[in-house]
């Protein structure tokens, strides 16, 4: 019995991923796995939840921080995550409310 279980340690420690590459399969995977892990970890990308209009900004900050990715990399890595780390409901939501309209 001891045994199996120092197996079975061994394989979970094994299985521990050693660096966090939690980002789900698609299109667009691996340019952002390429592009935007240039400065940071992924850690900043899979904690945040962004409609697409928002990724594009955060994108486009990014370009500004000096990301190199070319026009349809960019567009990939915008779908990619707004389909993925996306806001449920913000698409039903484009009718501008206009909070601060007189
Ligand atoms: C040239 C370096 C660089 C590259 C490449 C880069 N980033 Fe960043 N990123 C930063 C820096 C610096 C910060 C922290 C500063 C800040 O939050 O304004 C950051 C923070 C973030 C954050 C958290 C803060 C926020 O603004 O929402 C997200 C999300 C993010 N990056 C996503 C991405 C994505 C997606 C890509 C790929 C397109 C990418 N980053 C590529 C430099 C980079």
């Amino acid at each position: 019995m001891r045994k199996l279980t120092t197996a079975l340690l061994t394989l979970g420690m094994a299985a521990v991923p050693t660096c966090a590459q939690d980002l789900p399969d698609g299109p667009g995977k691996e340019t952002v796995m390429t592009v935007c892990t240039a400065c940071h970890g992924l850690e900043d990308i899979v904690s945040s939840k962004h409609t697409k209009a928002e990724w594009k900004k955060v994108v486009d900050k990014m370009i500004s921080f000096g990301a190199e990715a070319k026009d349809e990399e960019v567009e990939a890595i915008i779908t990619y995550l707004a389909k993925n780390f996306g806001k449920a409901d913000a698409a039903a939501n484009l009718k501008p409310s206009a909070p601060g309209a007189k």
